[in-house]
C-alpha cells in the first residue's frame, strides 16, 4: 500500500514535471526558433516565418538597390546567397562619400537589438544619406528584426566594400552624386 501511494506520488510528479514542461517549455523552444514571432505592435508583415516576412521586406523596402551589387542592373535577379554583401558604388554628398554596407558581416557579427537600435536611431545620429534612415525609424519593431533574421540567415558573406571617405577625399572607384546640382 506504502509503495503503490509512493509509486502513485512519483507518478504525479512526474506528471506535474511533464506539464510543467509543457507549457513552461513551448515559449522556451520557440524563442530559441529563429521563427518566434515578436508580439505585433501596430502594423507588420505577415508570413509563414520571420524569415519570409524579412525577405518581403528587403525587397519592397528597396534594401538591396544600396546593400547588394546588381540588384537594379539584374532587375532584382540576384539570388538570396549574393545578396546584402555590400555595394562598391559609393555615394557622394557635403558629408562625402559613404557605401551601401555589407550587412551579412554586419548581422553575423551584431545583436538583433543593436540593428533595431541602429535603424531606428540613424545609427546614433551619425548615419548619412541616402541611406532612409527616417523611413526605418517609423518601420515597426518586429518588421525591423524579421529583416535582420532574414538577412542573418543567408549566412557570412565576407566580400569587402569600400570604406567611407570624408568630405573632399576623391573616391578611387564609381560613385553617385546625391546631393541636387542646378544646371547652368
Ligand atoms: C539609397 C541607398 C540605400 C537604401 C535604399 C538602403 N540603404 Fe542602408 N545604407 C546605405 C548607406 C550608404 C549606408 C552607410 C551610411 C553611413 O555610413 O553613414 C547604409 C547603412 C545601413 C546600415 C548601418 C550599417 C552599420 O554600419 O551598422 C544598416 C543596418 C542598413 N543600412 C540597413 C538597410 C535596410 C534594412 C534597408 C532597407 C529598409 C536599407 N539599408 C536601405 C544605403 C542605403
Amino acid at each position: 500500500m506504502l509503495m503503490r501511494r509512493a509509486s502513485f506520488s512519483a507518478l504525479a510528479i512526474a506528471l506535474a514535471g511533464l506539464t510543467a514542461c509543457q507549457s513552461s517549455g513551448t515559449p522556451a523552444a520557440a524563442a530559441a526558433n529563429t521563427n518566434a514571432m515578436p508580439p505585433r505592435l501596430g502594423p507588420s508583415v505577415e508570413a509563414q516565418t520571420m524569415e519570409q516576412a524579412g525577405e518581403y521586406l528587403t525587397i519592397v523596402g528597396s534594401c538591396n538597390d544600396c546593400h547588394t551589387q546588381g540588384w537594379a542592373e539584374s532587375k532584382g535577379k540576384v539570388p538570396p546567397a549574393d545578396r546584402f554583401a555590400g555595394l562598391d558604388v559609393g555615394f557622394r554628398g557635403d558629408w562625402g562619400t559613404v557605401y551601401g554596407k555589407n550587412l551579412r558581416t554586419i548581422t553575423q557579427r551584431q545583436s538583433e537589438d543593436h540593428w533595431v537600435e541602429v535603424l531606428k536611431t540613424a545609427d546614433g545620429g551619425d548615419g548619412h544619406p541616402p541611406m532612409p534612415w527616417w523611413n526605418t525609424a517609423q518601420m515597426s519593431d518586429r518588421d525591423l528584426r524579421a529583416m535582420y533574421r532574414y538577412i542573418k540567415s543567408l549566412g557570412p558573406n565576407t566580400k569587402g566594400v569600400p570604406r567611407n571617405l570624408k568630405a573632399g577625399v576623391e573616391p578611387k572607384g564609381p560613385y553617385i552624386w546625391v546631393t541636387p546640382k542646378t544646371g547652368p
